[in-house]
Order: C-alpha cells, then sequence, then structure tokens
C-alpha cells in the first residue's frame, strides 16, 4: 500500500516536540557523557534516551518502515530502497553538553534513497523546520503559529558568488591526518583574500548542528553550507526541508546523491533565481576537489 506521507510527516512532528521536551528537561551538568570514535565525538544518555523514544513510537504507528539511527547504527548497515526512517536524535550533542542553544533533533524519512520527508526542531528556540517531497517546505516559530513557507524571502536574490556569500562550515569530530587538512584548507580558502587565493567569503559560521546549517540555508539565512565527514542521519531531514525550499544539495562524492553513510562531503546552496550552478562551480574550483 503507498505510504500516508502527511501521516507519517504528522507523527514524525509529534515525535519531535516529545524529544524536544526531553532535551529541555535534561540538566545537562547530570548528563552522564561517553565518547564514540574519539574524545569530541560526544554521546549523552539524553541522546539515547530520545533514540530510544523516538524508535518506539515510530517502530510502533509505522511497523513497516525500517529505522536508522545515530546511537544504534553499527558498521555495515546501509540505507535500502524501502522507507526508512534517518533519524539523529541530538544534532548538535556538543552545544547541548555546553548549554549553547542551538541543537535539534532531525527526523528524516528516506523512500527510494531520496530523502522524503523531513522534520527538524530546536526547542531551545521553539523552531520546527518541515518539508514532504513536491508539497513544499515550512518554518515554524512558537508551537501552534502559523508556519511559513520556505524560504522566507518571498523573493530571494540571485546568487552571486562566493565573495557575497555567509558560508557555514563546521570543524565535526575527525580531526586526523588528511581529513583535517580538508577542512582547514576550505576554511583558510573560503575565508581569505583573492589576492591570497580565496574567495574572500562575506565569513564564515560554525554554528554546530548540520541539520540546522541546512534548515538556515533552506530558509535563506545563510547562502551555503559546506562539510566534510557528514552522515545520512545529520542530512536525510534538512536535504529534503532544503530541496523543498528551492535549494540543491550538491555531493562532494560526484555521481553519488544518495543519503548513504560514512563521512561524506556535502555542499547545501540556498534557493536563487540564478547563481546556484555557479556557486557550485566557483565552491569547487576555489577549494580544489
Ligand atoms: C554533529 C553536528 C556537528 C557536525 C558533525 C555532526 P551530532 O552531529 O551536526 O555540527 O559538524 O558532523 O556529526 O554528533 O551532534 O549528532
Amino acid at each position: 500500500a503507498d505510504l500516508d506521507l502527511q501521516a507519517v510527516h504528522d507523527e514524525m512532528v509529534s515525535v519531535a516536540y516529545e524529544a524536544g521536551a526531553m532535551m529541555l528537561e535534561a540538566n545537562p551538568q547530570d548528563i552522564d557523557t561517553g565518547t564514540k570514535l574519539n574524545s569530541v565525538d560526544i554521546v549523552t544518555e539524553t541522546d539515547q534516551g530520545v533514540e530510544k523514544m523516538v524508535s518506539t513510537r515510530l517502530s510502533s504507528a509505522f511497523p513497516s518502515i525500517s529505522f536508522m539511527g545515530e546511537e544504534t547504527y553499527k558498521p555495515g548497515m546501509r540505507i535500502g530502497p524501502e522507507p526508512t526512517f534517518v533519524v539523529d536524535p541530538i544534532d548538535g550533542t556538543t552545544n547541548f553538553i555546553h548549554s549553547f542553544p542551538n541543537a535539534c533533533i532531525s527526523l528524516g524519512l528516506a523512500v527510494d534513497r531520496t530523502p522524503t520527508v523531513g522534520v527538524i526542531y530546536n526547542p531551545w528556540q521553539d523552531l520546527l523546520f518541515t518539508a514532504i517531497k513536491g508539497r513544499g517546505a515550512f518554518m515554524t516559530r512558537i508551537r501552534g503559529s502559523a508556519p511559513r513557507r520556505l524560504p522566507l524571502a518571498r523573493n530571494p536574490a540571485p546568487l552571486t558568488g562566493l565573495g557575497t556569500a555567509l558560508v557555514a562550515v563546521e570543524w565535526g569530530s575527525n580531526r586526523d591526518g588528511p581529513n583535517f587538512d580538508v577542512k582547514t584548507d576550505t576554511f583558510r580558502k573560503l575565508a581569505a583574500s583573492r589576492e591570497a587565493g580565496g574567495a574572500m567569503c562575506h565569513s564564515l559560521r560554525s554554528m554546530g548542528s548540520a541539520a540546522l546549517n541546512i534548515a538556515a540555508v533552506a530558509a535563506g539565512q545563510m547562502d551555503c553550507y559546506w562539510e566534510g565527514g557528514c552522515w545520512a542521519w545529520d542530512v536525510c531531514a534538512g536535504w529534503c526541508v532544503l530541496a523543498e525550499a528551492g535549494g540543491i544539495m550538491a555531493s562532494g562524492n560526484p555521481g553519488d546523491w544518495e543519503p548513504e553513510l560514512e563521512g561524506r562531503v556535502y555542499l547545501a546552496v540556498r534557493g536563487a533565481p540564478s547563481g546556484q550552478k555557479e556557486l557550485v562551480e566557483e565552491f569547487w574550483g576555489v577549494i580544489g576537489d
């Protein structure tokens, strides 16, 4: 039977609000914290508790839909063509433990490996982003108020290149060898003057949540977002919101557009009447591939 995407979306929104309440109730000072790949790849008991609640609720409401979550992922797992929830219970865990109010739950639904429903909720700002493929993207500030269609500007400005762009980038948790060199090199080239071979962007921002970065690009508050090292649960929900807001997700792994795993490079570019493809080309030109 065909999946009722609206029903799935509505349940995801309800789950996101419950997750938000769990995050607000948790006192980061009292939270048991552990690490995964290294000392800055942090997980808390709240990440695990939220994922448990999310998987329990979504699996009982939609038993036929597969589930993949950051905290229960095991190497070798893949997203198949069947409908799959792709979930990051707390995106921005580092912000969460430091009480920096920029973290969210990121709930995606992939169908045929394509982001098809996206729900992102930042409980500290009571800010909700939602989208269903083909039905537009929306932002609701303050629960119960009227959703606003994304992008927020009715007539978004054309993109005029990296020199006029506000660009989100992230450090992520992988700080080793070539991976770290790519990040620092990219940041340096984006910020450096033209004389120094850089793009001289208006500025760079690192707000600590991949999903909220993509949502900000979808809203038109950032021009683009680059990160090397994202996982499917970081991008699945945001990808749907972005695409429905007229933005594009360019992958640094050409030919591979699926929300797959294992630390990929992503470049999200906001919706604009012109200049998207040119910005992507300029980006790869400046940083090299
Ligand atoms: C991380 C955050 C961070 C980004 C990492 C993500 P987590 O997610 O989004 O900003 O740089 O790549 O993995 O670990 O907080 O769920």
